[in-house]
Formats: C-alpha cells, sequence, structure tokens
C-alpha cells in the first residue's frame, strides 16, 4: 500500500525532533537518496494501472516538494541557530585586561662597557676578547704573580682544576694578545671576571676593562694622557684626576687613579672616607718581565696597562649605593638609565 498520509505523518514527526544540522542530512538521505522511503514509493508507481498512477503519482510528488521544503527550511533555521550559538561561546571578552609583557632594557653595565669602549676606539685602540675560564699561566704566571702572592689565594679565586680557574681579572688577555702580535699594538678588553667575595661593593662576579698599548717609545706621559682623556669623557672634562703610587706584579712603576670624590666635591664625606678622593683603576708601565714572558724584546718595547672595575665606575657615574642592584634586574631600577 501506498500510504501517502502516514509517511507524510511519520516525516513530520521526525522533522521536529531534529535538533542538529547534522541530523538535517540524515534525514534527508533517509527520504530522498536512491534508496529513500520517498524515491521507493516512486518506483512502485510504474505497476499500478495509469488511473491509479496518476493521482497518487500527484500525491507523491506533493509529498516530495513538501519534504524538500522542509529539509531546506529547517537546513536553514538550525544553521543560523548553530552560526549564533558559536558566537556566543566562542567570544573573546575585551574587557579583560591583557597580560602585561614588560620591555626590558639594556644594563647600565652593557651601557657602561659600550660607552667605555667607545671612547676608547676614538683613540685608537681596537677590542679583544679572551676566555673567562682561563689557565694559571695567563691569569697568574705570565703576568709575573708569584705562586705565593696573595691574589692567588684560595679565598679569592675560584679554581676548576689546579691549573684552570675563572679568571679573577682581564689582564691575561694581555698576554694571550702579545703571545700572537708584535707591537705596536693598543687595545682594550672588557668582560666578566669572578672573585670568591660578596658584600655591598662585591659580588663574585663583576665586569673589568683592560687596557694595553705597546710601542718603541710609549712613555708614563702616555698613559697619564689617555687615562685622563677617558676620565674626563666617561665623567665630566672638570673632573679632577690623580695618579697615586702603587704596586702591581705586572706594572713597574705602578700607580692607582683616583678621581675628586664626586659626592663631596672633595671636601671629604663618608663615602671618599674623607680623603676626598675616589679611587676608579690600575694601571702603569708594563713590568719588563712580563714583555719577556711573550718574547718581547725589552730593550726596544715600552707599554702601559691599566684595568677599572665597571660596575665601580658605573656605581660613581650614577650615584648607586649598593652593587647588588645590578644582578636583581628589577625593571624599576634597570628603567632609570
Ligand atoms: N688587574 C688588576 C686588578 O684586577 C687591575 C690592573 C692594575 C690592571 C694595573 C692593569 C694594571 O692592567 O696595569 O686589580
Amino acid at each position: 500500500m501506498l500510504d501517502i498520509t502516514s509517511l507524510k505523518k511519520t516525516f513530520l514527526d521526525e522533522l521536529n525532533s531534529v535538533t542538529k544540522l547534522a541530523e538535517i542530512q540524515q534525514l534527508r538521505v533517509k527520504y530522498l537518496g536512491k534508496k529513500g522511503l520517498l524515491t521507493s514509493k516512486l518506483k512502485l508507481l510504474s505497476a499500478l494501472p495509469p488511473e491509479e498512477r496518476r493521482s497518487l503519482g500527484r500525491s507523491v510528488n506533493e509529498l516530495k516538494d513538501l519534504i524538500e521544503t522542509e529539509i531546506d527550511l529547517k537546513e536553514s533555521l538550525l544553521g543560523e541557530k548553530e552560526r549564533k550559538e558559536r558566537l556566543v561561546s566562542e567570544a573573546i571578552d575585551i574587557t579583560l585586561t591583557g597580560k602585561y609583557t614588560p620591555f626590558g632594557r639594556e644594563h647600565p653595565i652593557n651601557k657602561v662597557l659600550a660607552e667605555i669602549a667607545d671612547i676608547f676606539v676614538t683613540m685608537g685602540f681596537g677590542v679583544e676578547e679572551g676566555p673567562e675560564v682561563e689557565l694559571d699561566y695567563y691569569n697568574f704566571e705570565a703576568l709575573n704573580i708569584p705562586k705565593d702572592h696573595p691574589a692567588r689565594d684560595m679565598q679569592d679565586t675560584f679554581y676548576i682544576t689546579e691549573d684552570v680557574i675563572l679568571r679573577t681579572h682581564t689582564s691575561p688577555v694581555q698576554i694571550r694578545v702579545m703571545e700572537k702580535v708584535k707591537p705596536p699594538l693598543r687595545f682594550i678588553a672588557q668582560g666578566k671576571v669572578y672573585r670568591c667575595d660578596a658584600d655591598i661593593s662585591h659580588t663574585p662576579m663583576f665586569h673589568q676593562v683592560e687596557g694595553l698599548m705597546v710601542d718603541t717609545d710609549i712613555s708614563f706621559s702616555d698613559l697619564k694622557g689617555v687615562l685622563e682623556a677617558f676620565i674626563h669623557r666617561i665623567f665630566t672634562p672638570e673632573t679632577p684626576v690623580r695618579f697615586r703610587p702603587s704596586f702591581f706584579p705586572f706594572t713597574e712603576p705602578s700607580a692607582e687613579v683616583d678621581i675628586g670624590c664626586i659626592f663631596c666635591d672633595g671636601r671629604g664625606c663618608r663615602v671618599c672616607k674623607g680623603s676626598g678622593w675616589l679611587e676608579i683603576l690600575g694601571a702603569g708601565m708594563v713590568n719588563p718581565r712580563v714583555f719577556e714572558m711573550v718574547g718581547y724584546d725589552p730593550e726596544i718595547y715600552t707599554g702601559f696597562a691599566f684595568g677599572m672595575g665597571v660596575e665601580r665606575i658605573t656605581m660613581l657615574k650614577y650615584s648607586i649605593d649598593d652593587i647588588r642592584l645590578f644582578y636583581e634586574n628589577d625593571l624599576r631600577f634597570l628603567r632609570q638609565f
């Protein structure tokens, strides 16, 4: 029997219970597909006598039209509904506060290192590098620092093996460069150095800048001229400079260089311990024994060397009273430079 009425009712019931877009497609196949319920009814028509075929054919086709229209309608309604639901569930709440990713800042130590390099480069100095893990030979021996020198004390030096240490200063770069090239030469070397030491003005790692100039007739006045020019640029052209006799195994004569205290203008205060002066670097004329170690003839060549602590210079330049601030990387601190 071609029960069109009950087929229509079944279809409408099923259509009513459809709630998802995916189910609509299944329904379409079930009724209108090649082996669909309606399609098979259409096939049966050909077996009927012409009279019945015509009237039944019309109702089957009407049902087919109805099913197609209803399915299309439901499909577009469900599509719209699902699109709206997705818009709501995927909505971004633009009123929420975002994640704050602060920009970093150039570190004041790097800034001052660059400034120092710049000053010496304009005076014709090159820039060299050396390893932070260094041989005892370069760090001490070749710099005329004998085995019993206090600087080699286990308490100051980080030992890796008996012969390998963390460099305690940038002076070994002097030796490494002189071993490679013949005079005339002038360069600075910058970098990290390590000492087993920690308080408000010392950290186990800090930075130094080393300088070396060697030629056939370098004198102490060349050293004075270069260092005064440097100090007047890194501080101010009015900054007083004084050379004080001192001792370093690798220079002879040696000096320590002071600048007029920038906190009290030389009148004497707590920072300069009442002296009116602040020590900022060590320097001197290269000890002939160092030249001998690298195969330079001390009868032909003379030279000067100097070394300074970059943290100390930066602290003085910017009136920073605690060295540890450099290593906390608090942006409120770093933003001030
Ligand atoms: N290396 C010394 C230190 O760390 C600083 C120094 C002094 C370097 C005199 C030099 C120099 O080149 O001539 O205390």
